[in-house]
């Protein structure tokens, strides 16, 4: 699987603690430093390998990957589609920063142009589903963390 922004490496480890023993989580980093920090923090898993670099340039040459948690504030069609064609068939998007409807205010800007649930409903090589977390507060936007799961490449 592949991660898009590995941050401090926190996710990663969230992740490597529930995938199978045989599969491989590659994340990739643009913020040097950073990068080198979360692979030294990740070193004691060997299935995880963390690529300091801007995501779009070293990631192709992974794929094609089963999962992909797009982690890395992406906003950009052209991107999107490229995500999409890293995927094997069968294989699965995982988006996150996605504000549900039903919490947008009725002005929000995102009622109209919302570049990534525009993007990603209406992509024909996917199906999807969202996933709204309990603990969602309409009032408290900074606390809303909603998963959007692009579920099954299918053609
Ligand atoms: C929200 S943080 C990632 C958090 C991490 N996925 C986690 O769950 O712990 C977003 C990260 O994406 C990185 N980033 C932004 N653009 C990137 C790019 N083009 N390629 C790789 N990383 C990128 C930022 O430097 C930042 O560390």
């Amino acid at each position: 699987m592949g991660e898009l922004g590995t941050g401090a490496g926190v996710g990663a480890g969230w992740m490597a603690s529930a995938i199978p023993a045989d599969c491989v989580l590659v994340t990739a980093e643009i913020d040097v430093p950073l990068a080198r920090a979360a692979r030294q923090l990740l070193a004691v898993d060997l299935r995880i390998e963390v690529i300091a670099g801007d995501a779009f340039r070293v990631m192709p040459s992974q794929a094609p990957f089963d999962l992909l948690f797009a982690d890395s504030g992406v906003r950009d069609p052209a991107r999107f589609a490229a995500l999409v064609s890293w995927l094997r068939i069968g294989g699965r998007i995982v988006m996150d920063d996605i504000t549900p409807e039903r919490v947008l205010a009725p002005d929000s800007p995102l009622r109209a142009d919302d570049l990534k649930r525009g993007f990603f409903t209406s992509e024909p090589r996917l199906v999807w589903t969202e996933v709204v977390l309990p603990d969602l507060h309409p009032g408290a936007r900074a606390a809303i963390h909603p998963v959007r799961g692009v579920n099954s490449l299918h053609g």
